[in-house]
């Protein structure tokens, strides 16, 4: 169908223009050098110079907007231009340059068709929807979304005034507070692409819908709630102050963009697009300043400078081809999946016990065949991913494996074991990462053979969803291991810090002061809930005893001995809590913890009998600040130890760390951020109060009293 046969081509840079005999002219973009699209301020002038081509040459009657890259649309603005911005003032000019291009385009007297392939996420599908019609690929690799909210920003070049004229308000509402991108699929049910076709033949379809100069749309259908809610004054009220509602719930007041998003399509709808344009300018400038946004990018930088990071500089990894796992329990299903589905590599499971590894399948199937029953996925490409994963009660195919991950029992002789059976059946090079939580590798290494194979690979539960991975070489381990585990980790689709080997790593060692301190409050008769709450208004997700019934009271428990024999009393959990476990009390899985699990809301209210257990009468005394900035300060504290003892190799990887592992608030940044931000000298002064109050456990770090002679901060 594409003619092509005397293309006159008008290259600029990015953009590219090429004129067909029919009259239909395809705008391409290809940004040199990167692999994908991403829009920058500069290219607002070379976009208006091919609307002028365009607008000149009569002969043109419809344009299709479409990526010359292989897998992607336009992944979104470059976000790295907002640096330049001195104030808000600065960064409204660059949401309003963004909305005058895209309306131009929306004013273009012929038809302009987006064709997308690949991601259109943020700027790019602002771009798609400025134009006249849409179809999209029916591609896996294409996702479509307002993902700028996760940055503390707004669409802000005609999303928010856009989307929801062109969908359900709820759903447009919906995507741009969560940020999550939606599949071609559901694009084409809510009525964001006008159609989905198959790639081969997205451009001879967008071609002919270029064609027709006025594009008809389906209306968008809304059911009796849904007229009311959206297309009746009252009713839009009442959506309006319920999606506020629910924002405040769930951000606590921490994060400033979603009540201005709900803000920009309230008076777009009700004044008209002009103010709604108007508006959404200026609070995107408004959130570009602000330190929530500003912590928010920190970590989408520093997760993409990991992303191209060796685990060792100059030292590439080897090639992966097959990995093994033993033990096929709740960690180890986790690391096979993420190795077969994420990593898409054959993984080979050992268990003693063959339930292990039908545990460790099952696990798969369940997670898979949910996205196929959602229609996320094909049936065929679940029995792809699933025949990457074997298992057997020895060591049959482990010979040829590049990495074995340990997830056996927590046990150190077992563990040492584990490393002499891989050195006898597998190959001399292979790999032995062990996912310990809380024995030192060098421990585990003790006796091996060839040490410099054996190195930690700390994952968080649930694996599939835990972004973070702890890399862990001992002192024996090859630089070469810690590259290759390191892109093993990212392979598998965690973010990968590599930290130096020591009772509980760094993310345990900076967790344990900081859990420790809310048992000591509720041992000191604070109700449970008032910490948990405390907490969560923080900024946390779940509050610490909550956690605790989470992770395990008994998994806890463990940690804190290892802690306290590497580094002393600081690390003594509060006195009383074996009374929970003499009580078989270990949290949510055996249903008996801090909370009640029974019932019809399970995990919901605080099982008021632990008190007793405890032999306290609840009673709150502490303000919520009061809980919050003893737990935190505490872990803010051991964090800057951490780095002072290179425990962790730089304040980036401990934000990182912290927020990826614990839940630390993204919106600060991560306590090394968190703590420049509150000034080192503050940092101090609070901790040097609470000893003098509450004893040495809060005695500041000695790196932290320096830096404050020095007037040094962590970041600037
Ligand atoms: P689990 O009890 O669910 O699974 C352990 C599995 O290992 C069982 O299926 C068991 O049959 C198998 N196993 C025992 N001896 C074996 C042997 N000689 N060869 C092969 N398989 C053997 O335990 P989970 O929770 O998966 O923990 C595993 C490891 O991961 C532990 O070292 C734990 O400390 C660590 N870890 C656990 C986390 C958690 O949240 N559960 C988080 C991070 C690390």
């Amino acid at each position: 169908m594409t003619n092509e046969n005397s293309p006159q081509q008008i290259a600029q840079s990015a953009f590219t223009l090429t004129k067909r005999d029919d009259g239909i002219a395809i705008l391409s973009m290809d940004v040199p050098g990167e692999t994908m699209n991403t829009l920058k301020v500069e290219f607002g002038q070379q976009v208006n110079d091919m609307l002028d081509q365009i607008q000149s040459d009569s002969s043109i009657k419809g344009v299709v907007v479409i990526s010359g890259k292989d897998n992607s649309f336009v992944a979104g603005a470059d976000i790295s231009m907002l640096a330049s911005c001195q104030n808000a003032e600065d960064a409204e000019t660059i949401g309003k340059g963004g909305q005058a291009v895209f309306q131009r385009i929306e004013d273009m007297p012929i038809p302009f068709v987006a064709a997308i392939h690949g991601p259109a996420l943020g700027g790019g599908l602002e771009l798609a929807l400025a134009c006249h019609a849409r179809v999209c690929s029916d591609d896996n690799k294409t996702q479509i979304g307002l993902p700028e909210v996760q940055l503390g920003l707004l669409p802000g070049s005609g999303g928010t005034q856009r989307l929801p004229r062109l969908i359900s308000v709820q759903q447009a509402m919906k995507m741009m507070l969560t940020g999550a991108s939606v599949r071609p699929k559901q694009a084409l049910k809510y009525g964001i692409v006008d159609d989905m076709v198959p790639r081969s033949i997205l451009l001879d379809v967008a071609i002919e819908m270029a064609k027709k100069p006025k594009f008809k749309r389906k209306p968008v259908k809304l059911d009796l709630m849904g007229q009311f809610l959206e297309r009746t004054p009252m009713g839009r009220k009442v959506m309006f102050n319920q999606a506020r509602k629910q924002t405040k719930a769930k951000t606590q007041g921490n994060y400033p963009s979603p009540e201005r998003i709900i803000d920009c399509i309230e008076i777009g709808l009700e004044k008209g697009i002009h103010q709604g344009m108007a508006i959404e300018a200026k609070h995107f400038g408004h959130l570009v300043m602000t330190p929530e946004s500003a912590a928010l990018r920190s970590i989408f930088f520093a997760t993409t400078e990991m992303k191209r990071e060796n685990g060792v500089e100059g030292i590439a990894p080897k090639k992966l081809k097959k990995i093994g796992v033993l033990g096929g329990g709740l960690m180890g299903g986790g690391i096979a999946f993420v190795t077969a589905t994420k990593a898409n590599l054959p993984a080979r499971i050992k268990d003693i016990r063959s339930d292990g590894i039908a545990h460790a399948m099952k696990y798969s199937y369940d997670i898979l065949n949910k996205k196929v029953k959602r229609r996320f996925m094909l049936h065929s490409d679940m029995q792809k991913q699933l025949s990457r994963l074997t298992g057997s009660v020895d060591y049959t195919g482990f010979d040829n494996t590049d990495v074995v991950i340990e997830a056996v029992f927590e046990d150190l002789a077992l563990k040492q074991n584990m490393v002499a059976d891989v050195e006898e059946h597998c190959a001399t090079q292979t790999i032995f990462a062990s996912n310990t939580s809380s024995i030192p590798i060098g421990q585990i290494a003790a006796n091996a053979a060839r040490p410099e194979n054996v190195i930690g690979l700390h994952y968080f539960s649930p694996v599939d969803k835990m972004p973070l991975a702890e890399v862990i070489p001992h002192d024996g381990t090859s630089d070469q291991t810690i590259s290759t585990t390191v892109e093993l980790a990212k392979r598998q689709g965690k973010t990968p810090i590599v930290v130096k080997d020591g009772a509980g790593f760094y993310v345990n060692r900076i967790l344990a002061p900081y859990m420790n301190e809310a048992a000591e409050i509720l041992l000191a008769a604070e109700p449970i809930e008032q910490i948990d709450l405390a907490l969560v208004k923080f900024g946390f997700p779940v509050g610490p005893i909550k956690l605790l019934d989470e992770v395990g009271i008994d998994v806890g428990t463990k940690i804190s001995p290892i802690l306290v024999a590497q580094f002393g009393e600081r690390f003594n959990s509060a006195p009383g809590f074996d009374k929970l476990l003499a009580d078989d009390r270990k949290g949510k899985k055996n249903q008996r913890g801090f909370y009640n699990y029974v019932g019809n809301k399970p995990g919901k209210d605080v099982d008021e009998s632990v008190y007793d257990l405890l032999g306290i009468t609840p009673n709150s005394r502490l303000s919520e600040n009061t809980i919050s900035e003893r737990c935190v300060l505490l872990m803010l504290n051991e964090a800057a130890m951490c780095l002072d003892e290179g425990v962790i190799r730089s304040p980036r990887d401990g934000d990182i760390g912290a927020i990826f592992g614990i839940g630390f608030p993204p919106f600060l940044g991560g306590p090394f951020r968190y703590m420049d931000t509150l000034g080192i000298k503050h940092v101090v002064e609070r901790l040097a109060y609470y000893q003098q109050q509450l004893g040495d456990k809060f005695t500041p770090a000695a790196c932290l009293t320096k830096m404050v002679e020095q007037n040094q901060s962590f970041y600037r």
